[in-house]
């Protein structure tokens, strides 16, 4: 393998690793000089408005208004006038948002800034990997700092408040918007989601440069009924405990100000009417202290579930649940006055739903700095370090599935082929929520390839195929693409000619398949996760030449690989990896960078073994067994690539794996021991896990759960001793039998390794 060792050879130990992590710029969590005003201070300052209000303004401050697609104009002028919006979405530039600021803080009567909010989701200028590829880092500290970009420049064009992070939990692929968040696993979305929180809002609420951070969408919209977006989910108390809810509790523990009701009924109750999740769990069980903000519509939303009886009934139903402030639907604008004025609601039930909007407010000083600076976006935005970030970034969401015949790293010599509908679309890069960024930034994968070996190794290029969506979105259209005109047959059978003419005669071929990313995301639910339209066609031709083949997977969920997983010698999963997503993949491409990343979602072989994870439970007759197993009998049962699974181009040997004490008393932490050794012949991060099994308790338990992970850099041949701590959050579930969580006596299953597969294995026992 020639993997530039004489250049790493070269360099000392530190540069070396610095090299494979790349230098990071800066520190997302400084902090700053200013200090957060106390608790009492704020509330004072609260109390003292409220006294000011009118109950019409009051209720002004519990609705949003959406100035964007459309909306916005002299009506919503008017109604910031009167005191009537406290907060307003859809609508980015500094000028734009200072203009209607100034219609609140000049022409309204108590002069209360409007707070701005927007889906700033993975970038705003400067576009990271989607979420889904930052997951795949398993690096918390980079995706602090990807947030904390994101939000300098956010906040630097005028924006207070973003709509993330999206932490759903989601284990059917189908759905669209698996691609926004983290995932399938509890332990690694709340990590994740932390991790977020942290990045956006920084040391504080109202830190110099950061956002106010929303958590959406609570909770469950990730068990969309067959994947199909905001369908109903039906989710046990077990899994809504143990599963869903454990990323947003971890979000509101690390001080996240505000949640985002979801769409869609859970058990039968819509999340935004929903008492149980937005009083029992959200403020009772987890002490919240910030305030809610519905989805889009989803007020008046309630209406159509079959919920609501009539618009002044879904605000009713919204209100008395806990839902502090209406998107856009105006409901309770419009309904809000009448139900007081009826006494179905008190004065004081909205005075308790302003307070936390106004505390907000507040703490993001928005009262002494309600407008932006216009000249301060142009001097950040895509800058320099920003970029270095997004490389960085986009360097290790790269997921290496396979590598054989030592294809991988690419030699900086011969010629290559690049190849696919996806190798040079800037827009695909990215996502539906980079609209406001500059697409013409983004460097494509041809691009990247090109900088990267263009001096010394011819490279050329040929779609090969065009793809579109079966069925056009809202989205799809208002993203920025050019309108594309649907290839004729004739030229569709030249284009495909060309692309197999290019790769009989090149050295190598890279083909960049995988879908739009208007294909996943919102309104991106899809019946199946094949290739779309004539790529797989063209995968076989090209891979049936028998050339040095490396497969680059762009998609927002895990697709249909099997056939390239048995054909093709290399494959890597890149995502939508962000403005220099094609410098990043083209860094790991040639071996400047190790791949690290590791899925954090099961790769089915097909739709058909939908919905397949990892921390399932085991059944009477598991499919290791054999005879009567529940198992597919047309086909394996097993996934294609397990949940954290992910290889590098040198080797990590785990080994000497103990528990401190074999035996403890419940509730007594549990210390374990690893030694993970680089193999191999080159420096690499590796993130070793650490899976759990409780083999009997008082509920069934997974067969395995992650409970424990660490991102190490090693040198060829270094050696480290890791060490995990399990505590009694770790070793606690909720139990269905207890309806409460529980911490048990029992015997417990330890694995550590490179994947949910790892093989390496201890156990202890905790006793009463
Ligand atoms: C609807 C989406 O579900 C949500 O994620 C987003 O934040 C809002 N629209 C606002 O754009």
């Amino acid at each position: 393998m020639r993997f530039h060792r004489q250049k790493y050879r070269r360099r000392s130990p530190l540069a070396l690793m610095m090299a494979l992590v790349g230098m990071l710029p800066f520190h997302a969590n400084a902090q700053t000089k200013a200090t957060p005003p106390s608790d009492a201070q704020v509330q004072a300052r609260v109390s003292s408005l409220l006294k000011q209000m009118t109950l019409t303004e009051k209720i002004g401050q519990l609705n949003q208004l959406g100035a964007g697609f459309g909306m916005g104009g002299a009506q919503t002028d008017d109604t910031i006038r009167k005191g009537g919006a406290g907060s307003i979405l859809w609508v980015n530039g500094a000028e734009a948002l200072n203009r209607m600021q100034r219609i609140a803080i000049e022409k309204s009567r108590l002069h209360i800034p409007l707070i701005y909010g927007l889906d700033v989701i993975h970038g705003y200028n400067t576009i990271f990997p989607i979420p889904l590829g930052l997951a795949s880092s398993w690096d918390t500290n980079l995706i602090t700092q990807v947030q904390a970009v994101a939000a300098k420049e956010a906040r630097a064009d005028g924006i207070h408040w973003t709509f993330s992070p999206m932490v759903d939990i989601a284990r059917d692929p189908r759905w669209g918007r698996i691609m926004e968040g983290a995932g399938e696993d509890p332990y690694l979305g709340a990590a994740i989601a932390k991790a977020q929180v942290r990045g956006f809002q920084g040391p504080y609420i109202g830190a110099p440069d950061h956002l106010l951070a929303c958590v959406k969408h609570f909770a469950g919209y990730g068990a969309a009924d067959g994947g199909r977006d905001y369908d109903s989910s039906y989710i046990p108390e077990s899994q809504l405990w143990n599963v869903y809810l454990e990323p947003f509790r971890a979000a509101a523990e690390a001080g996240a100000g505000s949640f985002m009701s979801a769409y869609m009924d859970l058990n039968d109750v819509p999340a935004t009417g929903n008492r149980f999740l937005l009083q029992d769990v959200l403020r009772k069980a987890w002490g919240f202290k910030g305030f809610v903000v519905s989805d889009a519509f989803s007020v008046q939303g309630m209406i159509t579930h079959g919920f609501a009886a009539n618009p002044a009934d879904a605000a009713y139903r919204a209100i008395t649940a806990g839902l502090n402030m209406d998107m856009a639907s105006q409901t309770y604008l419009q309904n809000l006055e009448g139900l007081v004025k009826q006494k179905r609601i008190s004065e004081a039930q909205i005075e308790a739903a302003v307070r936390p909007i106004l505390e907000m407010k507040i703490r993001l000083g928005l009262f002494e700095h309600p407008y932006a600076d216009v000249t301060k976006i142009a001097k950040i935005a895509n800058a320099p370090e920003h970029r270095k970030l997004a490389r960085i970034a986009a360097q290790r969401t790269v997921v290496l599935l396979k590598n054989t015949k030592n294809i991988l790293p690419l030699s900086k010599e011969g010629s290559v082929a690049v190849i696919g509908p996806l190798a040079n679309s800037s827009a695909d890069m990215t996502s539906f929520w980079a609209g406001q960024a500059a697409y013409k930034e983004n460097v494509t994968f041809l691009q990247g390839i090109k900088n990267k070996l263009g001096a010394s190794a011819q490279v050329d290029y040929a779609q090969g195929v065009q793809i579109t969506r079966t069925i056009p979105s809202f989205f799809d259209a208002i993203m920025q693409r050019k309108p594309v005109e649907k290839w004729s047959k004739a030229q569709e059978e030249e284009e495909y000619a060309q692309a197999l003419e290019l790769a009989k005669r090149s050295d190598r071929v890279v083909m960049v398949l995988g879908e739009l990313a208007s294909m996943s995301g919102e309104l991106g639910s899809q019946s199946n996760i094949e290739l779309p339209g004539n790529q797989q066609r063209l995968l076989e031709d090209i891979a049936s030449l028998d050339k040095p083949l490396v497969l680059i997977v762009v998609s927002g969920r895990p697709i249909n690989i099997t056939w390239a997983s048995e054909h093709v010698s290399a494959i890597m999963a890149v995502w939508h990896p962000g403005t220099e997503g094609g410098n990043g993949i083209a860094d790991v491409l040639v071996g400047e960078i190790n791949p690290s990343g590791k899925l954090p979602v099961t790769w089915p072989r097909h739709a058909g073994q939908i919905p397949t994870y990892y921390a399932h439970n085991l059944t009477h007759q598991p499919e290791t067994d054999k005879g009567f197993t529940s198992r597919y009998w047309d086909d394996s049962s097993f996934p294609l690539y397990p949940f954290g699974y992910g290889l590098s181009y040198t080797t990590f040997t785990y080994s000497n794996l103990k528990v401190q004490k074999s035996t403890v008393k419940v509730g007594e932490p549990v210390t374990v021991q690893v030694d993970i050794a680089n193999t191999g012949r080159y420096v690499g991060a590796e993130v070793a896990q650490l899976y759990i099994h409780q083999r009997s308790g008082s509920a069934s338990r997974p067969v395995r759960q992650l409970k424990g992970f660490k991102r190490v850099i090693l040198k060829a041949g270094a050696k480290q001793t890791l060490t995990f701590k399990l505590g009694k959050d770790e070793l606690k579930y909720w139990s269905s039998a207890e309806r409460n969580w529980v911490n048990e006596a029992g015997s417990f299953d330890v694995w550590v390794g490179g994947d949910s597969n790892a093989k390496l294995h201890t156990e202890f026992k905790v006793v009463p």
